[in-house]
Formats: structure tokens, C-alpha cells, sequence
């Protein structure tokens, strides 16, 4: 249940936050997950005095990290940065993942190509055979949308147009759509990402195939990890 999966996202954040130390220079994901690692570290800074800078993936995490004191800094400021950590949607044996349930995936992708390291922290259930049952968001440009997203249909990729609550479409940090491919399962994720990335009006697709060096998974007997 719900309960226990917090649970299990909780111990694999907390798991993460050892990874900063005095110093360094982290990406901060977004998500559910990694609200349980931003309070974390919010923790070490105000109990332990830890001192880090941060380069945060969303409005929401930036807007959580500075209550508790952290220092966020534009990622135009950073010549570096240490370490990423992040949730993510699914990954699989081969780390090959999906992100963008919360819909931050643009930032995501751009924090995490600029980090010296990928760390991502899951739940057990999100470690799959094959990526795909989770919709893969797609973050398109506003005008022209509903051409993208006929062409994704023509493709059978079963696009559905992310609304809020009020079914007004969801905007994303840079204010774009995200479309969410229903595609059940992903065979050929590369051939995907190409065809994707290569649609005028697409921005960014939730495919992080390979990128992560480390994933913690949050498991009944305790955090376990994932070496790429
Ligand atoms: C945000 O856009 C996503 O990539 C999240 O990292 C991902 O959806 C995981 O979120 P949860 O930790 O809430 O499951």
C-alpha cells in the first residue's frame, strides 16, 4: 500500500542523502522520492551543520531546499556538479529508465548530463523487465501540439495530453505540454528515442537510457544498490 511504499521511498532517500558531503556541489531530483531525500538533507544541514550547494530540477524542489537553508545556485553558476540524485518512473536491468511522472523531465535530463555522477533512488516496484507500462511523457512546444500529437497517434504511440485537476493542460517549468505515450511496452527504447528527439515540436522525452551510475532501491530488507 501506499504507506509502505512511502516507506521504502523514505529509507532509499535517506539512504542517498549520505552520498553529500561538505563541499560538494548536488543535483536535487524532483518527486515524491526525492522530497524524502531534500528533508534529509535539511535535517543534516540544520542538525549537523552540513554545508552544500545545490542545482535543483524544478520549482518545487528549489522552493523546499531553500526552506530548510539550503543554498541553491543556477545551474549557469556551477562549473560542476558532483553528483545528481533523482527519482524515477521505471528502470530496468540494463538502466535503461523513465522519468517525467511529475513532469520535470526537461530540467531533469539537463541537470543530470552536466553531473560527474547519476544516482537515482526508487522503490522496489518501479525495477521492471521491460520499460513502458509506465506512460512515457513527452514535453512538447504549446504551439502546434495537437499535430504532434496526431502524428504520435498515427505512429500508434497512444498520446494522451497531460490536463490538471481543472483539465486545462499541465505546463511544465518552461511552460510546455507534456503528452503521455500509453505505449505498454518498450522493445526498442534507442530506435524510440531517436524518432522522438527528431519530431519538430518535441523538446524532450522521458528515455534516460543508460545514464545513471547508481540506483537505490528501496526494498522490505533494506536499501540495496544498483551499480551501472
Ligand atoms: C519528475 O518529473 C520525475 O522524473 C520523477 O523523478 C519521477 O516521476 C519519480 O517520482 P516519484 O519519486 O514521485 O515517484
Amino acid at each position: 500500500d501506499k504507506a509502505q511504499q512511502d516507506a521504502l521511498k523514505k529509507a532509499a532517500g535517506i539512504e542517498a542523502a549520505k552520498l553529500i558531503e561538505n563541499g560538494m556541489i548536488a543535483g536535487l531530483g524532483t518527486g515524491s522520492t526525492v522530497r524524502f531525500l531534500v528533508d534529509e538533507l535539511g535535517r543534516r544541514v540544520q542538525e549537523e551543520g552540513l554545508q552544500f550547494t545545490g542545482v535543483t530540477t524544478s520549482r518545487r524542489t528549489q522552493e523546499q531546499a531553500e526552506g530548510y537553508g539550503i543554498k541553491i545556485v543556477d545551474i549557469d553558476d556551477v562549473d560542476h556538479i558532483d553528483v545528481c540524485i533523482d527519482g524515477a518512473d521505471e528502470v530496468d536491468a540494463n538502466f535503461n529508465g523513465i522519468k517525467g511522472g511529475g513532469a520535470a523531465l526537461l530540467w531533469e535530463k539537463i541537470v543530470a548530463v552536466n553531473s560527474d555522477k547519476i544516482v537515482w533512488i526508487v522503490d522496489q516496484s518501479k525495477v521492471v523487465d521491460v520499460i513502458g507500462k509506465f506512460p512515457l511523457p513527452v514535453e512538447v512546444i504549446p504551439f502546434g501540439a495537437a499535430h504532434v500529437i496526431e502524428r504520435f497517434e498515427k505512429r500508434g504511440y497512444k498520446p494522451v495530453l497531460r490536463l490538471d485537476a481543472e483539465g486545462k493542460p499541465v505546463r511544465t517549468d518552461e511552460n510546455n505540454y507534456v503528452v503521455d505515450l500509453h505505449l505498454e511496452r518498450i522493445d526498442n527504447p534507442q530506435e524510440l528515442a531517436l524518432d522522438l528527439i527528431t519530431t519538430v515540436g518535441v523538446v524532450e522525452h522521458g528515455l534516460f537510457l543508460n545514464m545513471v551510475d547508481e540506483v537505490i532501491v528501496g526494498d522490505p530488507d533494506g536499501p540495496r544498490k544498483m551499480f551501472n
